[in-house]
């Protein structure tokens, strides 16, 4: 049965994203988002994701839902949320989606912690542990400053390595492979497309040697009306959802 996304939150979205724009303008958002992340990659680096209204909304009320239901598929597939586990922390957090699903896999109680280098997402990221009745803090900063836990901990990135610049994604492989020997749960989410991902057989090898595993998922999904809306309309197409993962269960 596939997994959805919780109907408070979602409204919380609608009512304050489509609050002030129309139902085409968050889809001329989408649509230049998509473009972005695709297309574009170069600029996403400056912030371009979240300069303008629409692309904003559209960052929210699209892809956090989406991004919700991908790492829950894939959080529930690893059995990654089996107890103990405490804390989440959420890297590059964006609106929070990514801890936050993992967190309701383990039936609400683990606190979420996001970083996240964008102020406004940041912001988005508080009202969504709020909209969930989660635990959850959210502080704008750059994720590689970060004290990784360990033991009781799980850390997620949700399609925010492949963001990181060559140099930091370098310092970030071992820090989270020594996060792992102390206990930690690592996880990374990343698109199938590989044009983004030019790194990942490097990751997955050392994860592999680490213990843990690579995966391609695929996951039939039931979008909640609006974002099946908003997908049609900007001509894409999520009915299956789509993602690649490593995981790492963390020692002991
Ligand atoms: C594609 S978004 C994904 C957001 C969220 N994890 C999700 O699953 O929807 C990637 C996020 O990583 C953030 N990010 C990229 N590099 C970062 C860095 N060095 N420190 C903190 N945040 C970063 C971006 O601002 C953006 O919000």
């Amino acid at each position: 049965m596939s997994v959805a996304v919780p109907e408070e939150w979602l409204a919380d979205l609608e009512r304050r994203h489509l609050a002030e724009l129309s139902f085409p303008e968050v889809r001329k958002g989408l649509q230049a988002l998509s473009s972005l992340y695709v297309e574009r990659r170069g600029r996403i680096g400056t912030g371009a994701a979240f300069d303008g209204a629409g692309k904003r909304a559209a960052f929210a009320l699209f892809f956090g839902p989406l991004h919700f239901l991908v790492v829950r598929e894939i959080v529930d597939a690893l059995g990654a949320a089996a107890a103990p586990l405490s804390r989440i922390l959420d890297l590059g957090c964006g609106t929070g989606p990514a801890g936050s699903a993992w967190a309701l896999a383990a039936g609400g109680s683990p606190e979420v912690s996001g970083v996240e280098r964008s102020g406004w997402a940041t912001q988005e990221a508080r009202e969504t542990f709020r909209a969930l009745g989660l635990r959850g803090r959210a502080a704008a900063g750059e994720l590689l400053r970060e004290r990784l836990p360990g033991s009781g901990a799980g850390i997620v990135l949700g399609w925010a390595v492949n963001e990181l610049p060559d140099g930091a994604r370098e310092e970030l492989l071992p820090r989270l492979l020594e996060a792992a020997r102390r206990g930690a749960r690592v996880l990374v989410v990343e698109p199938i497309a590989s044009r983004p991902v030019p790194w990942w057989a490097g990751w997955a090898k050392a994860i592999a040697e680490a213990g843990g595993r690579d995966d391609l998922w695929r996951f039939p999904s039931s979008l909640p009306p609006v974002l099946a809306l908003l997908d049609k309309a900007a001509g894409l197409d999520h009915r299956i959802l789509t993602a690649r993962s490593l995981w790492l269960p963390g020692a002991g």
